[in-house]
């Protein structure tokens, strides 16, 4: 069973709106908490047009402008590239498909490479916090034993996070989930038996909409995330860890409710503590 899909009616988005769109000077149109949904009739809304100069001609990125010979084919596996939103059918409107969510206060794919969904997969991977004696760690209020998690400090926006990654075109998720985790905090391509056994193990937690600061009203982020959780602290959980290129920092970080992550990770994460039964 995974988390309540983020969708109209349940969830509005937060992250998106009413700022500056990082690594630019363009503002957001402003978007109201009752002008999120498509369904309320918003007749000022008039949002910039914004793609980010740097990723046309990226290779993980589609063309600029999309011309009636080149449409890719929406709603579709389109050769290589995932075009299937985990929300459901998402409609093309004058050509362009629209935020499942809502308004976002801009148009165009900002910083992101396809239109429609980006699609990222989110490794959280968890042990108990222990003693130095090797003693479990048990919070004093709640008695619960305390959850530690691999977390990745980003380059864009500093926020720790999961370390997660795009899936590449014609990747398998399961792939980009083992090949993240090893780049971003082992900082290794080592795949030794032992690993290869601990990621075919994971339970999946969620697999949706990503409240993500670079979403806008025709390119937003989805991801799959699944726990791979190391009950005996023997496996992955003995490891030390060190940062590859795409991440500033990474450490085991004890969660608690106080802990913030970036985009709406942390919303993965409380899923994960209900299913350990661990401390909050
Ligand atoms: C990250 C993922 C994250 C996704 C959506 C990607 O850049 O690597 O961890 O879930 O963005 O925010």
């Amino acid at each position: 069973m995974s988390v309540t899909i983020l969708k109209p009616g349940v969830f509005k988005h937060i992250t998106c709106r009413n700022n500056i769109y990082p690594k630019s000077a363009v503002k957001r149109f402003p978007v109201p908490d009752e002008f999120v949904y498509w369904s309320k009739e918003y007749s000022e809304y008039a949002p910039e047009v914004y793609t980010a100069p740097h990723i046309n001609g990226q290779p993980w990125a589609d063309v600029n402008i999309v011309s009636a010979d080149s449409q890719p084919k929406w709603n579709q596996i389109d050769g290589d590239v995932n075009r299937v939103s985990f929300n459901g059918i998402y409609k093309i409107e004058n050509g362009l498909p629209t935020n499942p969510i809502g308004r976002t206060g801009l148009r165009g794919r900002g910083l992101l490479g396809r239109w429609g969904p980006n699609h990222a997969a989110d490794p959280v991977v968890t042990r108990w916090k222990r003693e130095a004696d090797g003693k479990m760690s048990v919070d004093s209020c709640s008695q619960k034993r305390i959850l530690q998690m691999v977390a990745i400090q980003r380059h864009d926006n500093k926020m720790w996070a999961i370390p997660g990654g795009m899936v590449d075109p014609g990747e398998k998720v399961s792939s980009t989930l083992k090949r993240e985790f090893m780049e971003e905090a082992l900082n290794s391509l080592d795949n030794t038996e032992m690993i290869e056994t601990f990621f075919t193990n994971g339970s999946e937690i969620y697999k949706g909409y990503v409240d993500d600061f670079r979403n806008t009203d025709n390119a937003w982020m989805e991801t799959v995330a699944y726990n791979f959780h190391d009950e005996d602290g023997t496996k992955v959980g003995k490891f030390s860890l060190s940062a590859g290129d795409d991440a500033a920092n990474v450490k085991w970080l004890d969660i608690n409710s106080s802990v913030e992550l970036h985009a709406n990770h942390i919303d993965i994460i409380k899923e994960v503590i209900k299913r350990l039964n661990a401390h909050w």
